[in-house]
């Protein structure tokens, strides 16, 4: 099968929640429950908590990410933070084009894009979202939408920069309201992102990029997605300010 050539990613996307302080206590709490885990464990947490993080997590398997990253190196751009400045804190994941910043902050597929190549280019690993409004699936263009988002967010991306590439599959209408696509649901469009990759790149390439899906993962439904063939992974938003259904969710993708 060829979901065993993937590494399975569970990521915690923190959102704009937790202090320094309250990053540190949190991450101490998690380790000890994911230390066994047999998939990369990832928590992204907010710009002024990655110091913080990365001195907490030193010694465990707990990956460091941010939640976005700008496409410019250094300049005037007020309020941005550079790939540069992640790098040299000890960040290794970035969080793009998730939904909430495309629908609050003007993030459109040309500027995930600049930020997609400017994450790879400096060595990071992307984990770019993608996902249809709810609107969008009762109009039954979930597929249009979907390649839309994928050809543009990854043009000009190489074969090469595919390999360290996460894509974050979330419904919009799945997050945060406690409404999770079903298993079959995540795993037809996870499956049509493999192959519109495979179309763009080819299926070796396809079958090398981590899928994961996102949109109120938590420790009840998790094994089930994770089950599906062309579920690599999750990108968790509440449920990852838990320890314990965090932990719950790593276990869940361990096996
Ligand atoms: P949720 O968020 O798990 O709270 O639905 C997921 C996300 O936004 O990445």
């Amino acid at each position: 099968m060829n979901k065993a050539l993937r590494k399975a990613v569970i990521a915690g996307n923190w959102k704009m929640n937790k202090t320094p302080s309250e990053a540190k206590a949190l991450l101490n709490e998690i380790a000890p429950l994911v230390k066994d885990a047999d998939c990369e464990v990832v928590a992204c947490v907010p710009y002024v908590d990655l110091t913080t993080a990365v001195e907490a997590v030193k010694g465990t398997n707990i990956k460091i990410g941010a939640e976005n990253a700008h496409w410019e190196e250094k300049g005037a751009f007020t309020g941005e933070i550079s790939t540069g400045m992640l790098k040299e804190v000890g960040v290794e994941y970035v969080v793009l084009g998730h939904s909430e910043r495309r629908q609050y902050f003007g993030e459109t597929d040309e500027t995930v894009n600049k930020r997609t190549k400017a994450v790879l280019k400096a060595g990071l690993k992307p984990i770019v979202c993608v996902g249809e409004l709810l609107w969008e699936r009762e109009c039954n263009i979930t597929e249009e939408v979907i390649a839309r988002q994928i050809k543009l967010d990854f043009y000009d991306v190489t074969a090469e920069d595919m390999k360290n590439v996460v894509i974050a599959y979330e419904p919009v209408w799945a997050i945060g309201t406690g409404k999770t696509a079903t298993a079959d649901q995540a795993e037809e469009v996870c499956a049509f992102i493999r192959a519109t990759l495979a179309k763009l790149y080819s299926k070796e390439v396809a079958d090398g990029v981590t899928i994961q899906y996102g949109g109120s993962m938590n420790d009840g439904n998790a094994a089930e997605l994770l089950s599906k063939e062309d579920v690599d992974g999750g990108l968790i938003g509440g449920a990852s300010l838990v320890a314990e259904k965090f932990a719950a969710i790593v276990s869940a993708a361990s096996k």
